[in-house]
């Protein structure tokens, strides 16, 4: 199982203070059978703007006490990225840091309010630049879970959608539950994140068992793991494959259950 979006670095953003809070939550994250956890601290947010260089740095120095540790856990670098009207230009410039530093996916989180156009227009403009964006918990978001067609608009346009473990066991409410339901049933989920902070849950595992509930185990196994290993493929002649019908809920009708 791969975790593409956490707050597991020490010292950074509002994630954890300290190695040791973050090493007990690696400890709970691979008896859950994780095997990779993709950092993924705040970059561009307002409140916290992590250098590239930093979240590197304190990638390596955790997976060197993760090793120590003896735990089978890979700790990969990234970044989440909020959107914002210098998002391209930051990205051209070289400061932005992709989903396992690969240079081929993006974790971009929109705001609580944004207009669609500029955002699709974002998204054309980083799949110009071979770049998928991957919006972050899509499912909290109150445009999407107030306008839930925008989803087959974001991932036709080129986006693909995390929704976060939490989401889908109720932790975050009754909307971000129902909207984690519906992306679920119409195959729009492209992969899954812990987003784990300090006071929140780790939930990768009862993620899992819900969504088997929602759809096949095959399904389920692509969001956990094989969308996730080709997203943090470092090949850039690797093809990512177009979305089918199926995989852009295309084929279904938009239901909210
Ligand atoms: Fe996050």
């Amino acid at each position: 199982m791969i975790d593409t979006h956490s707050h597991i670095l020490p010292n950074l953003d509002d994630g954890f203070e300290t190695m040791a809070q973050s090493m007990d939550v690696i400890t709970l994250a691979a008896a859950q059978g994780v095997r990779v956890i993709v950092a993924t601290p705040h970059c561009c947010d307002g409140v916290y703007d992590c250098r590239k260089s930093d979240i590197l740095a304190a990638c390596r120095d955790l997976s060197a006490a993760v090793a120590r540790a003896g735990i089978d856990i890979r700790i990969l670098p990234g970044a989440e990225i909020r959107v914002n009207h210098d998002l391209v230009a930051r990205f051209d410039a070289g400061d932005l840091l992709t989903l396992g530093n690969t240079g081929r996916y993006l974790l971009c989180e929109l705001p609580p309010m944004f207009i669609t156009q500029a955002v699709l227009q974002m998204i054309r403009q980083l799949t110009q630049r071979h770049v998928t964006p991957v919006i972050a918990h899509a499912e909290r978001n109150p445009v999407i879970m107030a306008h839930p067609e925008l989803a087959s608009d974001l991932i036709f346009t080129g986006a693909r959608l995390q929704v976060t473990a939490g989401s889908l066991t109720g932790d975050f409410g009754r909307g971000p539950l129902k909207m984690a339901r519906t992306l679920a049933q119409n195959n729009q989920i492209f992969c899954l994140g812990s987003d784990i902070h300090p006071g929140r849950k780790y939930r990768m595992k009862p993620a899992e068992k819900k969504l088997n509930k929602l759809m096949d185990s095959a399904d389920t196994d692509e969001i956990l793991q094989k969308n996730p290993e080709h997203l943090l493929e470092p090949s850039p002649w690797r093809r990512e494959p177009f979305p089918d019908r199926k995989n852009t809920g295309c084929d279904k009708f938009l239901k909210i259950s």
